[in-house]
């Protein structure tokens, strides 16, 4: 088949978050099945052109967008064998991040995201690839959908065209004024609860839900939660009415980037049989955060954006209590700036126990996936959440909320039967994280018991390969539904 995937983040040329992992990475798995497959993205100030090779294949796209045209050039590069289109509109994304800067987001979004949508399939038409599947994700492509249902409706060149819409975060849904419509390009009569309105404003997720072939989520449970008013983020109804075309399907991690028995990074490679150099990793993580080399002592990680959905502020309110417990932490993440003071405080109270990096080091990630004990994820939802997986690869010992994929990949440790791959709870308070992790710290002193946890948790595989048939599956049945 010939699939389209569309996203506003791609790794390695643009990255905030688990959707630029997960568009770098599952492309190239379903190439491997055998389709020709394709990647589109924003030509961003942050991808690097020459570091990726990059071409201009076409110096002029008309896009349709405000009531006028403009116009943008295509690029082109690859990631392994599966081409990749970056569209260049400088006016659009030639700036300093890819939505926000300084935690505000652009003024400009909607129009941005409407453009790069309306833009990839004008690149469809120039190009000559006619996909049989568009597949979107998230808000930033939402619109796809809706052209192809309604401005395209009647062209024969889209016909057969189907759209896969894969929810990663519900919590973001593209919420603008209702004058975006007219930015968009799209009629009024587009504007009712039926369709892209949603409490008197334009909803760009919605729009993607209601004109899609096929929804999924990236894990089973967050395609259940989803369902629900605690989960919904008030989409629930549309999910509902849709709820047979609803599906989950959890996402994988690329073990190219990620294994420590092959990762260039780390201070030294090793392997669930040759373990060693998980030590050596550690003391280089302690001595690159400035903390005491101690290799008893428990370093606990977060990496994270620092935002609600990731209930770092449960561990906000227990972390003295954590580092009572002859401790270290270290967090790697940005985002909220209420949030940043709060561990520039603890780190100022106790400087040999908190090791702190406010900001995005992807090379840095990589060192505390491997140098650390315990990787904490106490989120309040989380669609799917990779970290937890990366973790599990390094041997190091998610500890989370049962929450979404946290809940689908981690099994409780059982020490009797010697089974489970980490540790979880299901309330979302300090005083409940802080029993957790003091049950935790409680089998770290078992080094048999541990040594066991860490050969369990290296054994889990969550290859891209079975989603990657998962995915197959929908865009046939999606095939099937445009030819009959
Ligand atoms: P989300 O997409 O909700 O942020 P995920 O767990 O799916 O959560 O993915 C987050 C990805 O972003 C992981 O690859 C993680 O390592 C990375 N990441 C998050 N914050 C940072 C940071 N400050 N520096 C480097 N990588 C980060
Ligand atoms: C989102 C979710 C995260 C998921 C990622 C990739 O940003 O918050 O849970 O892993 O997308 O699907």
């Amino acid at each position: 088949m010939r699939i389209l995937f569309a996203s506003s983040e791609v790794a390695p040329f643009a990255k905030t978050g688990g959707l630029a992992d997960v568009a770098g990475a599952l492309p190239k798995a379903l190439k491997t099945l055998g389709h020709d497959i394709r990647v589109v993205l924003p030509k961003y100030r942050a991808v690097d052109a020459v570091k990726h090779g990059l071409r201009r294949i076409l110096p002029r796209l008309s896009v349709p967008i405000a009531g006028t045209v403009e116009t943008a050039a295509v690029w082109e590069g690859a990631i392994g064998s599966v081409p990749a289109y970056f569209i260049q509109q400088d006016d659009y994304y030639d700036r300093e991040g890819l939505y926000q800067v300084e935690g505000r987001d652009h003024p400009d979004n909607a129009e941005r995201f409407a453009f790069f949508s309306r833009a990839l399939i004008e690149l469809t038409r120039a190009v000559a690839f006619t996909p049989t599947v568009y597949h979107c994700n998230d808000w930033q492509t939402a619109l796809v959908p809706t052209y192809l249902r309604n401005t395209y409706q009647g062209d024969p060149e889209f016909q057969g065209a189907g759209v896969l819409f894969t929810v990663h975060n519900l919590g973001y849904q593209g919420l603008f004024k209702p004058a975006t419509l007219a930015v968009a390009n799209l009629g009024p009569e587009l504007f009712t609860p039926f369709g892209i309105e949603f409490y008197g404003k334009v909803n760009f997720l919605k729009a993607g839900l209601v004109w899609s072939d096929l929804i999924n989520t990236v894990s089973r449970k967050y395609s259940q939660e989803i369902q629900t008013e605690e989960f919904g983020h008030g989409l629930e109804g549309v999910l509902r009415s849709r709820g047979r075309d609803v599906s989950g399907i959890l996402n994988g991690i690329d073990y190219e980037e990620w294994h420590p028995s092959r990762d260039p990074i780390i201070a030294s490679r090793f392997s669930r049989d040759d373990p060693a150099g998980k030590a050596v990793c550690k003391a280089d993580l302690q001595r690159t955060f400035g903390l005491p080399e101690r290799p008893e002592t428990p370093v606990l990680a977060v990496i994270s954006r620092l935002a609600a959905q990731k209930g770092i502020d449960l561990i906000a309110e227990s972390l003295d209590a954590i580092l009572a417990m002859d401790a270290q932490f270290v967090l790697l993440g940005t985002g909220e700036p209420g949030l940043e003071k709060i561990f520039e405080t603890a780190k100022a109270r106790h400087p040999s126990r908190v090791g702190l990096r406010l900001g995005f080091d992807v090379g840095l990630s990589h060192k505390i996936e491997a140098g650390a004990d315990i990787f904490l994820m106490p989120s309040r939802y989380e669609p799917c959440g990779l970290n937890q997986m990366y973790s599990l690869a390094y041997g190091t010992i998610p500890l989370v909320r049962a929450t979404g994929g946290l809940d689908d990949t981690i099994q409780p440790f059982d020490p009797a039967r010697g089974t489970g791959n980490g540790f979880k709870f299901a309330e979302a308070t300090g005083a409940t994280l802080l029993a957790t992790v003091r049950r935790a710290l409680e089998l770290y002193r078992s080094p048999d018991q541990w040594r066991r946890l860490i050969r369990n948790a290296m054994a889990c595989d969550f290859s891209w390969d079975r989603s990657a048939k998962e995915y197959e599956a929908l865009y046939q049945e999606i095939a099937s539904r445009h030819t009959r």
